[in-house]
């Protein structure tokens, strides 16, 4: 299945709101469990909800939309943006949330302005750094040991402006 697919349940992709802050806190403990760094709080969830320059969207399914599965958060400073962090339950992984998920932050921050994403991840993070280069992330450098594991850092960018992007689909 591909990231521009419908699935068969119903999904939807919002902004989150400040209620949201206790379920984004508790679906980044989620899918980062195993991860290295410190769990990121309600409050400093709420912060990024309620920040202009911040993007913190949820994917949620079922029938009325109630269950959240994924999140995405992205950060703007003039022309720039930064991915944050972005998530998925491990069941809901590969079909497609993922790439609905940072396709709808890249839309929403090429309307803000937005030229250039850039996007840090471990090297090692094979699911990641695929689902990046399939939206057209580029390697722009690395941080050797960035990681307290010793891991590098990879850096990628992507040309908001020149990237086809489309509405999503869910
Ligand atoms: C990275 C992550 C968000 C991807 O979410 P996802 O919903 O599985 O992504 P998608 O289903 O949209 O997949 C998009 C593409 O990524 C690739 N991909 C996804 N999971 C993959 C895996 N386990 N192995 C290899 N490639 C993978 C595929 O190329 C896929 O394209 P396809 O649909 O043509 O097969 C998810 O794996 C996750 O939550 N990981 C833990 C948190 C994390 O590491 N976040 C990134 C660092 S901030």
């Amino acid at each position: 299945m591909t990231g521009d697919e419908a699935p068969q349940t119903k999904s939807r992709i919002r902004q989150a709101t400040s209620f949201d802050a206790s379920l984004l806190a508790a679906l980044h403990k989620a899918c980062f469990d195993n991860a290295e760094g410190e769990a990121w709080s309600d409050s400093a969830m709420i912060q990024f909800i309620v920040s202009p320059s911040t993007v913190t969207l949820l994917a949620t399914i079922g029938p009325n939309s109630a269950e959240p599965i994924g999140f995405v958060i992205a950060r703007k400073a003039a022309d720039e943006a930064e991915l944050l962090t972005i998530g998925v339950l491990a069941d809901y992984r590969k079909t497609g949330f993922g790439g609905s998920l940072l396709r709808q932050a890249m839309l929403d921050l090429k309307a803000g302005g937005a030229g250039t994403l850039y996007l840090e991840v471990d090297e090692t993070n094979h699911p990641a750094l695929a689902l990046y280069k399939r939206l057209g992330a580029r390697t722009v450098g690395n941080r050797p040991g960035y990681y307290e594991s010793g891991k590098n850092a990879a850096i990628l960018s992507i040309d908001l402006q020149s990237f086809p992007l489309e509405a999503s689909t869910r």
